[in-house]
């Protein structure tokens, strides 16, 4: 008896110094030991702004000027649930959106029944109001019954409202104004370096090579 237990012991002894000797190996081998950084760190979430990146983009003109009708349409599958948009189309969970753009706010044609929220906003859907109240209609008019999130992506909701303009709107889209960069284009030309200039169609970089080309102006003379 007393002969079992000390090979009993013995064995589990030795199974507990494999045991030991293994898990250390496997740590080195599957370099358990060492800490590593993620190849990317975090990962995007769609439909999110980074901080900030509402104001540096385009503008919403500019968005507008360059939609896409066809992702409009396609973004509109995801208001059809609740909308109709042809004309005289019924009211669903939401109201007929016929020539929606340009119309009042909150007052429809086919008697649908709006929440206090809209019908007492006043005033009537511009391109910017619908702009404001896609990616966020609670943000918008604060106690809205439209249950829907919101569109995170500038250009989606652009392209979008050029879609929902098309059907029985027909408005003429906000001009593009030339801004920000303007009167750092022109300090550039009057400092006799125009080449700043023709940059300025790109919105975000014109600011750059015009503050360049002030820098280097003096020094050239
Ligand atoms: C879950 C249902 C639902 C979805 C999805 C939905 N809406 Fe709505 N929508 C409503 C309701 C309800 C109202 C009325 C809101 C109120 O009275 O507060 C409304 C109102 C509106 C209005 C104001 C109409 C007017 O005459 O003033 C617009 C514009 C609009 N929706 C556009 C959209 C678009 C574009 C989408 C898709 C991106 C969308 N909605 C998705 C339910 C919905």
């Amino acid at each position: 008896m007393q002969d079992r237990f000390n090979t009993i012991a013995g064995w589990t002894l030795f199974a507990g110094i494999v045991a030991l000797g293994l898990s250390s190996v496997s740590a080195k081998y599957f370099q358990a030991d060492k800490h590593h950084r993620p190849h990317e760190m975090g990962f995007e979430i769609e439909g999110v702004e980074a901080e900030g990146g509402g104001e540096a983009g385009p503008s919403l003109p500019e968005l507008l000027a360059q939609a896409d009708l066809a992702k409009g349409e396609k973004l509109f599958g995801k208001c059809t649930s609740c909308h109709t948009i042809n004309a005289g189309g019924p009211n669903g969970i939401g109201p007929n959106l016929h020539g929606v753009v340009g119309e009042a706010i909150g007052k429809g044609v086919g008697g649908f029944a709006f929440s206090s929220a809209l019908s007492g906003h006043g005033g009537n859907w511009t391109f910017a109001d619908l702009d404001a109240w896609l990616a966020s209609p609670k943000a918008f008019a604060p106690g809205t019954k439209m249950s829907f999130a919101g569109l995170g992506k500038p250009q989606d909701r652009a392209d979008l409202i050029a879609y929902l303009n098309t059907q029985g709107s027909n408005l003429p889209l906000p001009a593009v104004e030339a801004k920000a960069e303007e009167p750092a284009a022109d300090e550039a030309a009057a400092e006799g370096e125009a080449a700043a200039g023709d940059e300025a169609a790109a919105p975000a970089e014109a600011a750059a090579p015009a503050e360049g080309a002030e820098a280097e102006a003096p020094a050239a003379e």
